[in-house]
Order: C-alpha cells, then sequence, then structure tokens
C-alpha cells in the first residue's frame, strides 16, 4: 500500500474576503434532451460553493463535460449546468460560453462577492487535456485562489486541475475533496478487517492494479462480469463466446496464484447467465460457471453468485466495490449487479462504492443511503485506491505541520 499523502491546505483554512477564487469542479454530468439527467456532482459540489461565498469571495466555476477533443460541440456545454446550479442554489448563475477571452474577463471584472460564474467546458480548448502552459495561465489570470474540488478528475494531470495551480503557486482542497480522500483513506490504509474488495467491470487490465493493491490487505476477494472469463480461461474453463482478453490470461494466472499464496479467499462467479448472442432481449439460460455453452456468452452472474458474494460480505467489516457484475444496461442482465448493490448496502462493513455503474445500482436499486461512502469519482478512486498519486491532489498545497 502507498505512503499515507500529506495533508493539504482546505478551503476552510482560507481567508477569501473580497477575493476571485477559481474552483475546479467536476460538473461531468449526464445531460438528456438539454437538460441535467442526474445533479449527484453538482450537488456534491454545493457544501464547497456555499463555504467560499459565505467567505465573501466572488467564483469562478470551471468543468469539463464529456470527452469534446479540443472542438466547440454544442452537446458538451456546461449550459445546461449553469440552469441547474442556479436552481440548487437558489442563486443567479451567470454563464459565459467561453471560459479564456475578452467575453470572460469581462465578465470576471463584473462579479461582486457571493456571485458565481461558470465557465464554459474547458475541453473545448486543446490546451486543458495537454495541459498547456499558456492556457493555464490564461485560466490562471481570472483569480487570486485556486481551490479544486474535482475529486472525480484528480487523477487527470489538465490545465485547470495542475496547469492553473502550478501558475499561481498554491491550491487549497475542497471539502469534497477533504471528504472523498477522508473515506478513501480509510479503506485504503486504516481498514477494518476482515476486509472484501469486489470488482466487476468489463476489462482485467482495469482492475489489475487495483486488485494487486489489495492482495497484500483483503480478506476475500470477489470478482464478477465480463473480466471474470478471462480467469475461468486460465482456470482452463470453457468459456464460449464469453467476453476474453487473451493477453492478460498470465497475469489472471498469477493474481490467482497470488492470491492462494497470501491466503486471500479469492472468489469467481458460481453460476452465469449466458446468452447467445449480446442483446437486451436475447433468450437467456442459467448454468453452472463448469458448462458454459459452446457458442453463448456470459452476460451476468447467476443467483447462487449473488448469495455466495451476499454471505461472503455481510461478514466483512469493510467492504469496498467498484464495477457492476453483468451488462448493467439491459435489464434482463442487471440483476447479478442490483442483487449486490442490495447486498452491500445490507451489510454492516464500513461501505464505499466507486465507479459510475455500481453507483447507478445502488441507486437503482434505493439503496444509496445505506452505503457509507459513494464516491464521485470512478476512475479517480480507483487509481487512489490502486495506490497511486493523484495529480490533481498532489499539486494542492501542503499544510505546515
Ligand atoms: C469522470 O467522469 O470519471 C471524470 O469526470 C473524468 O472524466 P474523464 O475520464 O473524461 O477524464
Amino acid at each position: 500500500m502507498s505512503k499515507k499523502s500529506s495533508s493539504k491546505v482546505s478551503v476552510q483554512d482560507l481567508n477569501l474576503s473580497g477575493k476571485k477564487v477559481f474552483i475546479r469542479v467536476d460538473f461531468n454530468v449526464p445531460i438528456q434532451d438539454g437538460k441535467v439527467a442526474d445533479d449527484t456532482r453538482i450537488q456534491a459540489a454545493l457544501p464547497t460553493i456555499r463555504l467560499v461565498r459565505e467567505k465573501g469571495a466572488s467564483l469562478i466555476l470551471a468543468s469539463h463535460l464529456g470527452r469534446p477533443k479540443g472542438e466547440r460541440k454544442p452537446e458538451f456545454s456546461l449550459a445546461p449546468v449553469a440552469v441547474r446550479l442556479g436552481e440548487l442554489l437558489g442563486e443567479k448563475v451567470t454563464f459565459v460560453d467561453d471560459c479564456i477571452g475578452d467575453k470572460v474577463d469581462a465578465a470576471v471584472k463584473a462579479l461582486e462577492p457571493g456571485d458565481v460564474l461558470l465557465l464554459e467546458n474547458v475541453r473545448f480548448y486543446n490546451g486543458e487535456t495537454k495541459n498547456d502552459p499558456e492556457f493555464a495561465r490564461q485560466l490562471a489570470g481570472l483569480a487570486d485562489e485556486f481551490v479544486n474540488d474535482a475529486f472525480g478528475t484528480a487523477h487527470r494531470a489538465h490545465a485547470s486541475t495542475v496547469g492553473v495551480p502550478t501558475v499561481l503557486g498554491k491550491g487549497a482542497a475542497g471539502l469534497l475533496i477533504d471528504r472523498e480522500l477522508k473515506a478513501l483513506s480509510k479503506v485504503l490504509h486504516g481498514a477494518e478487517k476482515p476486509l472484501a474488495a469486489l470488482f466487476g467491470g468489463a476489462k482485467v487490465s482495469d482492475k489489475i492494479q487495483v486488485i494487486e493493491n489489495y492482495l497484500p490487505s483483503a480478506d476475500t476477494i470477489l470478482l464478477g462480469g465480463g473480466m471474470a472469463f478471462t480467469f475461468f480461461k486460465a482456470q482452463g474453463k470453457e468459456i464460449g463466446n464469453s467476453l476474453l482478453e487473451e493477453d492478460k490470461l498470465d497475469t489472471a494466472r498469477e493474481l490467482l496464484a497470488r492470491a492462494k499464496q497470501l491466503g486471500v479467499d479469492f472468489v469467481l462467479p458460481v453460476d452465469v447467465v449466458v446468452a447467445p448472442e449480446f442483446k437486451a432481449d436475447a433468450e437467456s439460460r442459467i448454468v453452472s460457471s463448469d458448462e458454459i455453452p459452446a457458442g453463448w456468452m456470459g452476460l451476468d452472474i447467476g443467483p447462487k453468485t449473488v448469495e455466495l458474494f451476499r454471505k461472503k460480505l455481510a461478514e466483512a467489516k469493510t467492504v469496498i466495490w467498484n464495477g457492476p457484475l453483468g451488462v448493467f444496461e439491459m435489464d434482463q442482465f442487471a440483476k447479478g449487479t442490483l442483487g449486490i448493490a442490495e447486498a452491500v448496502a445490507a451489510s454492516s462493513a464500513f461501505s464505499l462504492i466507486g465507479g459510475g455503474d455500481s453507483v447507478s445500482a445502488v441507486k437503482k436499486a434505493g439503496v444509496a443511503d445505506q452505503v457509507s461512502h459513494i464516491s464521485t469519482g470512478g476512475g479517480a478512486s480507483l487509481e487512489f485506491l490502486a495506490g497511486k498519486e493523484l495529480p490533481g491532489i498532489a499539486i494542492l498545497t501542503d499544510k505546515e505541520n
């Protein structure tokens, strides 16, 4: 496991009266028909936004939305977010359809203490993802202080996450980042045992590092989702047309061998829901994991696996979960993931969930309020749990001890 990261200056520590504060938020939210379809990430940023207003500063909020790759694409505009943010705050939010340039300078100049300005998507410029120093300098020029509250984007070394605090020579953590780091550090460094780690998702490659990082400390590793089939194949099982990462077979073998060596209970599904094609209305069957028919593919874990995983989770004092156990977006293959969401929520363990699909599953199952911590970061929480340093956090000012 990685070392504990040193503690960072928090927005709470700053005197912000009369200052202009650039707050990097993660408003990368789903937009449907020109409206915000899920405002969880906007809600998560409200405590910091309110605090900075109360401290008498004016706010310049910046975010990305989607991956427009340096092009100004209307479907990735943050305009609908400004509307939703205004509703949630009950305050006027000014939106400017750019993030640098004369229009932005004028809008920033007009700000009074307590005013909130949301800039347009920073990824409409290539300089954002390239962490271009000139682009960062233009963003940094708008403000006196930098606060990062974009936990979901903390694993990206971009201009608005790393470039701006580099130019300003300082940066503070927002309240959301504080809260995320506390919860994630608890399961990374101080997890109460037994610790059960549950991983799903399509690809072994996405989860290798976090599985490796948890092998020495986890008591139980439960694995499902598309990546389970590469592990089955590594054990010599027939997997029909199920997802296979040929180039990860050796890795899967090594992980299984290491788990055995370390005495970790490494549990794979005992039954799976199979279908002859990858379609929402495909015919389906439940079969034992040893009997996947030729020509069929596994698309979900079966009910016996849900029950087995539920028992294992009930024995744990700490549970972490990342990744769906099946093709969650198709109702027919969502039962495993929903069953696991209920099991995680029902366990009395400290439970931490990250990753879009697992979070949607606990919400869909109506049990989100029974989970100890739901991370707003998918990739960021995985990287943190894999023991990596997040550049957007590392750059923030260290607290003097
Ligand atoms: C996320 O949704 O995980 C974050 O907003 C980061 O988005 P990205 O993967 O496009 O950098």
